[in-house]
C-alpha cells in the first residue's frame, strides 16, 4: 500500500520538470514560440540543470518502490498466508464492562454507534451459570424427549445438514463426538436464563428475534459470517474467544461469498491470501470471553 502512494507522489512530482526538460530539448517549434518571451526562456534554460539531481533521486525512490511492490502483489507470500485466520493481524481488544451497563447507557454507546463491548461477569447471577451441568441437564425429565439440533462438524460447515436428538442423548454422547448443538433455549431451561439488563424494556423486550443455546466440547470453530440482528452471547462454562470486524469499515472489502448464509467461503484455519486477499489487509477486533462473562456483538459485525 505504502509503495502506491509513494509512486503516485513521485510520478506527479516529476511530470512537470519532465517535459520541460523535453519541450527544451527536443521542441524547437515550441522553443521558438517561447522565446518570444525571455522569462520562460530563462527557465527553460535554467530549470533542466537544477531539476536533473531530484530526477535521478527520484527514480531511484520508484524503483526500489517497484521491487518492493512486486513482493506486495503476490499474496502468496504475505505474512498470515495459509496460516489461521488473523494470525499476523492487527488486533484491537473489544472494551469491557465490569458488569451490565442501563439500557440507556447500553443504547447510546454501544448499540447505537456499532461498538462491541465484553461485560465481565455480566452472567453470574444467571441461574444457568450456578446450576447448569451435564448432569443437571440429563437428569430434567424433559430432556428425554425435547429434540435439539445439532451440527455434525466442530468446525461449522453450513453445508452440511443438521441432525436432532433429544437433548438427553446429546448430552451423553456429545464430549467423545465431532458435534456440537445449537437450538432454541427448551421452554423448561429459559428460567435459568434471565434478561441481561441492558435490554431490560419494553422497547426491546418485544423486539427480541431468539433466544439461543449452544454447547460443545471444545474446539468448536464457526465460518467467518455476519447476523442481521444484535447478539449478546453469554458464556456459563468454558471460554469463547471471538474475531469480529468492523462492518462500518470493511462493509465494501470484505464480500461473503455465501449470500443466503451471510459467510464466507474462507477456511478460518488456512486463510487463502490468494482467493481472499482483503483478509490480509485489516484489523480484526479480539475478544476472550469466559465462564460468566457477555459479549456485545453490534449488527452485521
Ligand atoms: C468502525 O469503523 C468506523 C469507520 O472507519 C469508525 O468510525 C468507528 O469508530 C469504528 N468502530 C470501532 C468500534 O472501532
Amino acid at each position: 500500500m505504502w509503495y502506491i502512494i509513494i509512486i503516485t507522489v513521485c510520478l506527479s512530482v516529476q511530470v512537470p520538470g519532465l517535459l520541460k526538460r523535453k519541450e527544451a530539448h527536443t521542441s524547437p517549434i515550441n522553443l521558438k514560440n517561447k522565446l518570444k518571451n525571455p522569462s520562460i526562456v530563462r527557465s527553460l534554460l535554467t530549470k533542466p540543470q537544477q531539476n536533473r539531481m531530484p530526477i535521478f533521486s527520484w527514480l531511484i525512490v520508484i524503483l526500489t518502490s517497484l521491487e518492493s511492490l512486486a513482493g506486495e502483489e503476490d499474496p502468496s507470500s504475505w505474512p498470515g498466508n495459509l496460516e489461521p485466520l488473523a494470525s499476523k493481524a492487527k488486533l484491537i481488544q473489544v472494551g469491557e464492562l465490569d458488569s451490565f451497563p442501563s439500557p440507556q447507557e447500553f443504547f447510546m454507546n454501544y448499540a447505537y454507534r456499532g461498538v462491541p463491548v465484553v461485560f465481565r461477569g455480566g452472567a453470574k447471577g444467571f441461574p444457568a451459570y450456578s446450576k447448569w451441568s451435564d448432569l443437571y441437564l440429563k437428569s430434567i425429565p424433559e430432556a428425554q424427549w425435547t429434540m435439539v439440533g445439532v451440527e455434525i462438524n466442530k468446525k461449522e460447515d453450513r453445508t452440511l445438514p443438521t441432525q436432532t436428538m433429544p437433548l438427553r442423548e446429546f448430552i451423553q454422547r456429545y464430549q467423545s463426538h465431532n458435534e456440537y448443538l445449537v437450538t432454541s433455549v427448551p421452554e423448561y431451561l429459559r428460567y435459568d436464563v434471565l434478561m441481561p439488563l441492558p435490554l431490560q424494556c419494553t422497547q426491546v423486550i418485544n423486539n427480541l428475534v431468539d433466544c439461543l443455546l449452544w454447547i460443545s466440547g471444545g474446539g468448536t470453530k464457526s465460518v467467518l459470517h455476519n447476523d442481521n440482528v444484535d447478539n449478546i452471547n453469554c458464556i456459563f462454562s468454558g471460554r469463547k474467544e471471538f474475531l469480529l470486524l468492523n462492518y462500518t469499515k470493511y462493509k465494501d472489502d470484505i464480500i461473503f461469498d455465501r449470500i443466503e448464509e451471510g459467510a464466507m467461503s474462507v477456511d478460518v484455519d488456512k486463510v487463502d491470501f490468494t482467493k481472499f486477499p482483503t483478509l490480509a489487509k485489516v484489523d480484526f477486533h479480539f475478544a476472550s470471553v469466559s465462564a460468566g462473562d457477555c459479549i456485545f456483538l453490534p449488527y452485521k459485525w
